[in-house]
């Protein structure tokens, strides 16, 4: 067993969604400014009782109902986040008790949007030695709770989710190769300057809420997210031509846009669900994964590239056959 394979996939919603409309009432926006200038037309937002673990369990449970695997079935557990419910126990840890897989090694990956893109390497590396043989990895976040919905700069962008996937030990691949990056000289252009041993305060200023440098991010992201692209196809020996689908970190659609114009990948080969889902963060991958492996586009044998860019900053791309 030299390769891990991903079995099947799951995602999960917040029933709330919040339009364009809705935030024209509470920040000085409008619709059209917000489709025009990201793509995003509503995103969902997680119930005022509903924590990441929530979120995390329900893509868990679609995840390995799809892959006919049981729970005590997995031997780890990585979820990607970072908006756990505690500062500790884990996310991982509580999602392993929601579902009964006592006893198995479970963890939180925290690299902002890249968290899934992180934790799903993991998960390879872990299977290739053999230290594990079935894993589940899911991206889950609400990141409604770290933003300021009086800043029209950030609150735009975000929604809430999960994604899921179940990943097992295979004799062929699966996942072919994964690269991941992070360059922390860049911390201060989008971070969250709050936190434990820094401490936090709920006055205004400094308070845990995201803040952003937008266009300095962009031009970061769309960069950064066609070089990781060409990196991992070279260390395969492949080129774009050889992917059928690319599943990007799915943030703003002029970014997915300007990134498949510099890899000359058609749009339609895109996975692109910005419009609905808007930047779930550690979420978004496995979400638009799902979205697409379910509603047919990417079938058994396709070979997709997975890539994310987030906070840190930190940046990576799984390279796999699904
Ligand atoms: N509604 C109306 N006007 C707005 C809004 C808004 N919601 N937000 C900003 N503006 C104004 C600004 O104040 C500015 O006005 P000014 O020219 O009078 O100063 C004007 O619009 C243009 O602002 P820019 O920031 O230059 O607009 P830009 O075209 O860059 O779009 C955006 C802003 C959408 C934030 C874009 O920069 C972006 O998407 N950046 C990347 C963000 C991102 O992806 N972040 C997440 C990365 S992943 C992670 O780890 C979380």
């Amino acid at each position: 067993m030299k390769y891990s394979k991903i079995l099947a996939t799951g995602g999960y919603l917040p029933e709330k969604v919040l339009r364009n409309a809705d935030l024209e009432k509470m920040v000085a926006t409008s619709a059209e400014w917000i489709w025009e200038r990201t793509g995003i037309e509503e995103r969902h937002i997680a119930a005022p009782q509903e924590t990441t673990c929530d979120l995390a369990e329900q893509a868990a449970r679609q995840a390995l109902q799809a892959a006919a695997v049981e729970p005590a079935a997995i031997d780890l557990i990585i979820v990607a986040t970072t908006t756990p419910d505690y500062i500790f126990p884990s996310v991982a840890s509580q999602l392993q008790e929601r579902l009964g897989s006592y006893g198995c090694a479970a963890f939180d990956v925290q690299a902002v949007c890249t968290g899934f893109v992180y934790a799903l390497s993991i998960a390879d590396q872990f299977i290739r030695t053999g230290a594990t043989r079935r894993a589940l990895v899911v991206g889950a976040e609400t990141f409604s709770r770290i933003i300021n919905w009086q800043d029209r700069s950030t609150c735009i962008l975000f929604g809430d989710g999960a994604g899921a996937v179940v990943v097992e030990a295979a004799d062929e691949p699966g996942i072919l190769s994964s690269r991941l990056h992070a360059d922390g000289r860049h911390r201060e252009l989008l971070w969250v300057p709050a936190g434990v041993s820094t401490g936090y305060d709920t006055t205004r200023q400094n308070a845990a809420y995201v803040a952003m440098s937008g266009s300095e991010v962009f031009k970061f992201a769309v960069n950064t997210l066609s070089r990781i692209a060409r990196e991992i196809l070279e260390a395969s020996r492949m080129t774009i031509a050889d992917i059928d689908w690319l599943v990007p970190h799915q943030a703003n659609e002029r970014i997915l846009v300007a990134t498949a114009r510099k890899l000359h990948l058609p749009l339609e080969r895109v996975i692109n669900t910005v419009s609905t889902h808007a930047n779930t963060s550690a979420a978004s991958v496995p979400l638009a994964l799902d979205v697409a492996v379910r509603d047919g586009r990417i079938q058994r044998g396709d070979t997709v590239l997975l890539e994310a860019f987030g906070g840190g900053f930190t940046w990576g791309a799984v390279l796999l056959n699904y």
